[in-house]
C-alpha cells in the first residue's frame, strides 16, 4: 500500500505554520503561486501580511500565533474550520535552534526547545488530525532535520527534538497508512535563512530556502513519506547512522570541525 500524493495545489488549503521566514516562507510562496490557498502562521505577524499582501484576494489567510500556546492554536484552526471548513495539507516548518554543548548545556533551553519543535508539531496535528481521520483524507508534513538522525556536535536539545520528530513520524505513518491519511517527514541538510546564518564554519552542501521549498512541495506531490535533500548530503547522513558506533564517533570528530 501507498500513501496518496498531491497532482496539484491549485485550489488545495494548506496551513503553513512557521510561514514568515526562511523554509516556511519559500514553501508559501511557492504554493501561492501554484494557486493554494495557504492559511499563514507564526508570531511576526507583519511578515506574515507582507507575504499575503503578494496574493490573489481570499488566496491568503494570516493566523498568527506561537506554537508552545495552545490556547492560540486551538484559536487558529477554529478560524480555520470556520473560514475554509478544513485543511487538506497541513505544513508544520516553524522550528528553532540555540547551540548548546554539555559545557554551556541548560534545562531552559532545552525545555523551550522541545516545546518549539517536538510539542508543537504535536500540538497542531493533534488538532488536524480528528477532521483528517473522519474524512479518510488528508496530508501531514512536518520539518524535521537530518540533525535527528544521530548525535552531532552542538545540538544537545536541538538533535533529541527532531530525532523525536523522526520517531513521531515514522509512528504516524504506520498509524495513518490503513486510513488514507498521508504522512511526510521532512529532513533537510543545510539551507540559507536566517536561523543559519549564526553559524560560524562553512556549511557542507547548502542549498537556498527555494531549493527546500521545491524539494519539500515535489516529495508531498508524489507522496513521499522519507523527504530528506540535499542527496548528497542527506545520504551520507543516513550511512553514517548505520555505522558501528566507534567508527561513527570517529568520523563525526575527525570531519565536524565545531
Ligand atoms: N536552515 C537549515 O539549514 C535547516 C536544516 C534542517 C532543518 N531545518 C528546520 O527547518 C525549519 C525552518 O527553519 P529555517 O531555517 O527556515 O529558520 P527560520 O528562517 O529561522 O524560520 C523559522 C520559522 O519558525 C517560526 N517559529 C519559530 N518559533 C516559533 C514559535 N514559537 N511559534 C511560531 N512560529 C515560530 C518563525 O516565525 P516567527 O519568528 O515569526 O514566529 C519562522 O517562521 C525549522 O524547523 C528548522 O529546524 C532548517
Amino acid at each position: 500500500m501507498k500513501q496518496r500524493g498531491i497532482d496539484r495545489f491549485s485550489g488545495k488549503r494548506v496551513w503553513v505554520i512557521g510561514a514568515s521566514s526562511g523554509i516556511g516562507e519559500a514553501c508559501a510562496n511557492a504554493l501561492l503561486a501554484q494557486g493554494a490557498k495557504v492559511a499563514l502562521s507564526s508570531r511576526r505577524v507583519e511578515r506574515l501580511n507582507a507575504i499575503a499582501a503578494q496574493a490573489q484576494a481570499d488566496q491568503a489567510l494570516v493566523i498568527p500565533l506561537d506554537v508552545t500556546n495552545d490556547d492560540q492554536f486551538h484559536g487558529a484552526y477554529q478560524t480555520l474550520l470556520n473560514t475554509w471548513g478544513g485543511i487538506d495539507l497541513l505544513l508544520f516548518v516553524s522550528g528553532m535552534y540555540i547551540p548548546l554543548r554539555a559545557d554551556d548545556f541548560e534545562i531552559q533551553a532545552a525545555e523551550q526547545t522541545i516545546e518549539a519543535n517536538l510539542l508543537g508539531p504535536m500540538r497542531a496535528v493533534a488538532l488536524v488530525l480528528p477532521e483528517m481521520l473522519k474524512a479518510h483524507a488528508g496530508h501531514i508534513a512536518i520539518v524535521g532535520s537530518v540533525a535527528g538522525y544521530s548525535g552531532l556536535p552542538k545540538a544537545l536539545a536541538y538533535g533529541p527534538s527532531k530525532a523525536g520528530i523522526i520517531n513521531f513520524c515514522e509512528t504516524l505513518y504506520y498509524d495513518l497508512l490503513p486510513e488514507g491519511v498521508s504522512v511526510h517527514m521532512i529532513s533537510p541538510g543545510f539551507v540559507a535563512t536566517e536561523a543559519t546564518a549564526q553559524n560560524d564554519f562553512e556549511m557542507p552542501a547548502l542549498i537556498s530556502a527555494a531549493q527546500a521549498a521545491t524539494e519539500i512541495l515535489g516529495g508531498i506531490q508524489r507522496g513521499e513519506f522519507d523527504i530528506h535533500f540535499p542527496k548528497r548530503f542527506s545520504r551520507f547522513l543516513k550511512l553514517l547512522r548505520i555505522l558501528p558506533y566507534p567508527l561513527y564517533f570517529w568520523i563525526v570528530r575527525r570531519f565536524v570541525k565545531i
